[in-house]
């Protein structure tokens, strides 16, 4: 009775949680929330009548907890990527080894009396959770530059890999049709497990936080399909919950990069390599200014829009543009931020970094509510932003980017563009904002570039 008040109220606290996370200004407390349900669903599981020693699940939880302490606090922003891609390695093996210590615990003839449901429900967790294990595990090696990021491609490779899917549907079938075959149990765990791999191989290391997120889904399938296996409220409504966020979340990125599903799954897309745009910058010359003159503009502008990009979470300047921000509105100037929704390399990256900068909230605008106004802004401050901010996606049918939603920051009377050098970004394209007569060069790590800038606009 606690156990199922206690799965009530953490399932309750998950769908909170969720709600909260849609805005920035309740994203730290659905965070809360969601921690607070995930607290009561194990305290809830802790006291079920049928657990008769606790030394190793005591055990698992200093494990837990050693791990997952440093991976909450010391990994960077930057690698958020990369630790939620290890983490979904670890709910992916807790739902796979749940999934093979019940057919364990039911093999030979008591396998073969296991329901036909039951059945299906622990061979779909293993087949998902195996999947989700290695392809997770080649996403993270990706993200962290382990493995290369280049889509590791061989001939016939998606056939290849429909063939293999229909392989271990065909043994999943099998397990269903006869409970106590484990032979093709076993099979289709280790079959899973390659088709994990050769799926994420594939894909470019930069198209990984798509993956990472529809990875997400099969890990919160998985777990739903525990839930059925065991009996188990809280695994069915938090998997379902799980699955479902994943689903939608990687369905808006593709979106927000004018990309369709398939091709992010299986266009080889994003590796790094050129990927070559229409038009070449041969013949162009870009224009720099040093940071006395772009603090002149920026120290007496009336309106400023601030585009920050990956460049910006990369160089960790998101304080000193807060700084900044701020001299400026002493000196009389508005500036507002404006966010795409993928700059960066995760779904509110930029959101997320500003926040963390105190950057107020109703100062952040999303592309739609802002675009309209760079026509109005005395000054476009693009922060290591590039592939947002390309026109090539309004007006270059060949662009790979073409039809993408843009920044229209080339629309402001001047755009001072702060990035190292004149590398391409995640797409891999040339970019024409950079030529264009509006626009001012401002090379440099962004945020020593801004420190400077800080200076300079406090002495004026
Ligand atoms: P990008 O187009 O990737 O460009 C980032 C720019 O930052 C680079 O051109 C780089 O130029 C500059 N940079 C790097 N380090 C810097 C530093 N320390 N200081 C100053 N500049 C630095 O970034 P974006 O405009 O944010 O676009 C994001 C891209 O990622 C889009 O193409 C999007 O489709 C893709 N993507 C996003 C997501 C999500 S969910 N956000 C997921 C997958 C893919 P230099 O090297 O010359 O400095």
């Amino acid at each position: 009775m606690l156990t199922q008040a206690g799965y009530v109220a953490a399932s309750v606290c998950f769908m909170l949680g969720l709600k909260a996370l849609t805005k920035p200004e309740t994203a730290r407390r659905g965070i809360r929330l969601a921690a607070v349900g995930m607290l009561l669903a194990v305290l809830g599981t802790l006291i079920v009548a049928e657990i008769v020693e606790y030394q190793w699940i005591l055990g698992g939880l200093l494990v837990g907890a050693a791990i997952g302490y440093p991976l909450g606090t010391r990994v960077p922003m930057t690698a958020m990527p990369q630790r939620i891609a290890i983490a979904l390695t670890f709910g992916a093996s807790a739902a796979t080894m749940v999934g093979v210590a019940e057919y364990l615990h039911r093999s030979g003839a008591a396998a073969g009396a296991m329901p036909r449901a039951q059945a299906a429900a622990l061979g779909f967790e293993v087949l998902l959770g195996c999947i989700t294990i290695t392809g997770s595990l080649v996403a993270f090696g990706k993200l962290h530059e382990i493995l290369p990021g280049r889509p590791l491609t061989f001939g016939g490779q998606n056939l290849v890999n429909a063939a293999a899917m229909l392989g271990a549907l065909a043994l999943l079938g099998i397990l269903v049709a006869d409970p106590a075959a484990a032979w093709a149990f076993w099979a289709m765990a280790a079959l899973a497990l390659v088709i994990g791999a050769s799926f994420v191989l594939p894909i470019g290391g930069a198209d990984m936080p798509v993956v990472v997120s529809l990875l997400n889904s099969y890990a919160g399938l998985a777990a739903c399909a525990t839930g059925f296996a065991i009996g188990n409220t809280v695994l069915i409504i938090a998997g379902a919950l799980d699955g479902a966020s994943g689903f939608i979340l990687s369905i808006i990125m593709s979106k927000a990069m004018n990309r369709s599903f398939a091709n992010v799954l299986f266009g080889a897309f994003g590796g790094g390599a050129a990927a070559g745009g229409a038009k070449s910058a041969a013949g162009l010359t870009v224009k720099s200014l040093t940071a006395e003159d772009a603090a002149i503009q920026l120290g007496y502008a009336g309106k400023v829009i601030v585009v920050p990009g990956y460049g910006m979470a990369v160089a960790q300047a998101q304080h000193v543009v807060r700084e900044l921000a701020e001299l400026i509105e002493k000196k009389g100037g508005e500036v507002k931020y404006a966010i795409h929704p993928v700059a960066g390399r995760m779904p509110g990256h930029m959101n997320v970094l500003l926040a963390e900068a105190n950057v107020p909230y109703d100062r952040m605008y999303e592309m739609e509510e802002i675009n309209d106004e760079f026509s109005t802004a005395d000054v476009a401050l693009v922060i290591g932003a590039n592939d947002v901010v390309n026109p090539a996606a309004r007006s270059d049918p060949a662009s790979p980017i073409y039809g993408m939603p843009i920044l229209d920051a080339d629309r402001a009377k001047s755009v001072i563009v702060m990035k190292r050098g004149m590398s391409a970004g995640f797409a891999g394209i040339e970019n024409e904002l950079f030529y264009a007569d509006n626009t001012r060069m401002l090379f440099g790590d962004a945020k020593q570039t801004l420190t400077k800038l800080v200076t300079e606009v406090k002495s004026i």
